[in-house]
């Protein structure tokens, strides 16, 4: 081969290189260019559901951004499947109508449905809830309120950076998804604001939480039915109710939760710590192969307990012993302060006692001094330090 054929070979090689590599590359889809308005007052919803079907429709992978200003969005829903990963790159901050029956009936405000391969950077979700939970306090009839955020049938899903205030009920929902990665987020309501969970998980496999922090109303994270491998570390919560696997055991036929792990995280001035509840009646569910490590707990009311007697109402469930079968438990290392004396606090199932319970390492005080605990319907044992004494 002659020079110069030499030379046209190779620069045919090289520029169908690039050919490909531009139209693989990821395009951006900015949510201004579909119509979106950083003004905080101008609807945005059509646009941003213009800029995510051009972009669901996508070959290559792409970004949707959502530059610095505020953005109006009533509820919405982004559908998939599509055809490649699409990024959310947020800059700004989305905001919800005033008027808290703009979101209200919906159930849910930002919704992704079906979608794999979808991740979530950065940004600001308010969705202005203090209207909508003066409507509750007031005794009034007021709609049943809208989630921030819910991902439902999703894969692969990464959320980073969020930080969502002010939601109407749960921040952020994960419901029958696979492989979920969420850090760095923050979600935060006031301290008294009803019903404002913070991150719920349910039905769902493979979802790792970390380096995150949680300041509501109501529990910082709940484990609901169904929920399998879920990892989480570095977390911050409180003031909310705690981390709560259930309420479960609501219904009779019901998925059981499993291999759960919770490390290296803080409590502060929550109501509970760590806390497994479940309905007094008849249930197929389990709660089993759970790990609570290295916990900090700063004056909250309840550190660890275990409520199996949960009957709000006192309806279809008083004097019944609980279905859902709790084993295979595991605290180690939780140290720090109770807001009240009685720190450990198992009230386990008279059909089906909590099994194979493993207290390690407990050091919690109450005022200065050792805290108690209540025991029933325990079996397991213990090892190393655990104060309060008195279980197993
Ligand atoms: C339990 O969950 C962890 C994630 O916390 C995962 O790595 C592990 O494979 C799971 N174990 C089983 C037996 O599924």
């Amino acid at each position: 081969m002659d020079y110069n054929k030499l030379v046209a070979v190779l620069l045919l090689f090289f520029s169908s290189f690039l050919l490909v590599r531009t139209s693989m590359a990821a395009s951006n889809y900015n949510v201004v260019r579909f119509g979106a308005k950083p003004d905080g007052r101008t609807d945005s919803t059509k646009a941003f559901l213009g800029a995510w079907q051009a972009a669901c429709r996508s070959a290559a992978s792409v970004t949707v951004t959502v530059p610095r200003g505020s953005f109006l969005l009533k509820p919405v829903q982004f559908r998939g499947p599509c055809r490649s990963r699409i990024t959310f790159q947020i800059y700004g901050t989305i905001v919800a109508p005033s008027d808290y029956r703009g979101l209200g009936n919906s159930g849910s405000w930002i919704l992704f449905v079906k979608v794999n391969r979808i991740s979530i950077n950065g940004g600001t979700l308010d969705a202005r809830g203090a209207s909508f939970w003066a409507c509750r306090k007031s005794g009034k009839s007021c709609p049943a309120g809208a989630r921030s955020m819910t991902f439902n049938w999703a894969n692969d899903v990464v959320i980073s950076g969020l930080k969502s205030i002010n939601s109407q009920a749960t921040h952020l929902v994960i419901n029958s998804c696979n492989n979920v990665i969420v850090r760095k987020i923050k979600l935060m309501a006031p301290d008294q604001s009803p019903n404002t969970d913070g991150l719920h998980v349910q039905g769902s496999a493979g979802v790792t939480v970390i380096d995150s922090t949680f300041q509501t109303g109501d529990d910082c994270i709940s484990i609901g039915p169904g929920t399998r491998n879920l990892y989480m570390s570095k977390l911050n919560c409180g003031p909310g109710h705690g981390i709560s696997i259930g309420s479960l055991g609501r219904d009779a036929n019901e998925a059981g939760v499993q291999n759960i792990t919770l490390v290296n995280s803080v409590f502060s001035g929550s109501d509970n710590g760590v806390r497994i509840k479940t309905w007094a009646r008849k249930s197929t569910g389990f709660v089993r192969n759970v790990l609570f490590q290295n916990l900090v707990m700063k004056n909250v009311r309840n550190p660890i307990i275990v409520d199996q007697n949960y009957c709000p109402t006192h309806q279809g469930c008083p004097k019944q012993g609980s279905g859902v079968k709790i084993s295979q438990i595991v605290y180690r290392n939780i140290k720090g302060t109770s807001r009240t004396q009685q720190a450990l606090t198992f009230d386990c199932s008279r059909s089906n006692p909590c099994q194979a319970i493993r207290l390690h390492d407990i050091k919690l005080t109450f005022n200065g001094r050792s805290a108690t605990s209540t025991c029933k319907n325990i079996k397991g044992a213990k090892a190393g330090v655990v104060m309060p004494q008195g279980c197993l």
